[in-house]
């Protein structure tokens, strides 16, 4: 498993998680673990976790631990997780977060941070209103902030671009409630832990990147 850059990302739905998970990604070469895209994969599959998990997705809830500690600990074992990880969306429940500290425990690793992007509920309402995301390649956009070329196409691959059924207004409004009811209590966990580095996530996507990697200073190598 990871010997480099080992991290968790933690925010809002909307706070631009997954935009700077890649760009680590990218700048460590370590492997991007999105809990929520492996679990829509699942779910366009109609395979037997995507079954379970489409009930929880479609109205905002969070899926079982067990089912989505089963997933990461499968995930973390993978080559490319070798030189590292970002985790994008896991841990989201005190009981995730334990469950991870076991894990890695076990291959005698630990974290190097846990990064949390603060973002305001008007900042992220507009984030996911306009998000898309290429069916193909993943790729993220937004039809204001970062539009691509040609309306609908994917700028990298030139796949189809999609809005997330769980971006509609009212499941967003729960995934938020969810998110301070039982995500946000992960702050005190890594703050206890001396992991917890915090930044502004208001901004454009390379001056908030630049916040991440300054606050990561020498945390991740
Ligand atoms: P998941 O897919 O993890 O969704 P989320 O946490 O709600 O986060 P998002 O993907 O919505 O936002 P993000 O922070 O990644 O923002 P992004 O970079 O896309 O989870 C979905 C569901 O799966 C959950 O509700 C749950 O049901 C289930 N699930 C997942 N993990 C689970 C777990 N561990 N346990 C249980 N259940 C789980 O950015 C958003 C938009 O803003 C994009 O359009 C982007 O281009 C734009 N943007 C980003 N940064 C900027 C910027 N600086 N300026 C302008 N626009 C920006």
């Amino acid at each position: 498993m990871a010997a480099g850059a080992r991290v968790v990302l933690l925010g809002p739905p909307g706070a631009g998680k997954g935009t700077q998970a890649k760009l680590l990604q990218d700048r460590f070469g370590a492997c991007q673990i999105s809990t929520g895209d492996i679990l829509r994969k699942a779910v366009a599959e109609k395979n037997p976790l995507g079954q379970e998990a489409s009930q929880y997705i479609s109205r905002g809830a969070l899926v079982p631990d067990d089912l989505i500690v089963n997933m990461v600990a499968a995930r973390l074992k993978e080559k490319d997780c070798e030189p590292g990880f970002i985790l994008d969306g896991f841990p989201r429940t005190i009981p995730q977060a334990e469950s991870l500290d076991a894990i890695l425990q076990r291959e005698g690793i630990a974290l190097n941070a846990a990064l949390s992007v603060r973002v305001p509920h008007d900042v992220v309402i507009e984030r996911l209103a306009g998000r898309r995301t290429c069916r193909n390649c993943g790729s993220l956009s937004h039809v204001v902030f970062s539009p691509p070329k040609k309306a609908g196409v994917c700028d990298r691959c030139g796949g189809e671009l999609f809005q997330r059924d769980d971006d509609r207004e009212e499941t967003v409004a729960n995934r938020l409630k969810v998110y301070n009811d039982q995500t946000a209590p992960l702050l005190d966990y890594y703050r206890q832990q001396g992991l917890l580095k915090e930044i502004d996530g208001v901004g454009a996507v390379d001056d908030i990147n630049a916040r991440v990697l300054a606050a990561l200073g020498g945390a991740a190598k």
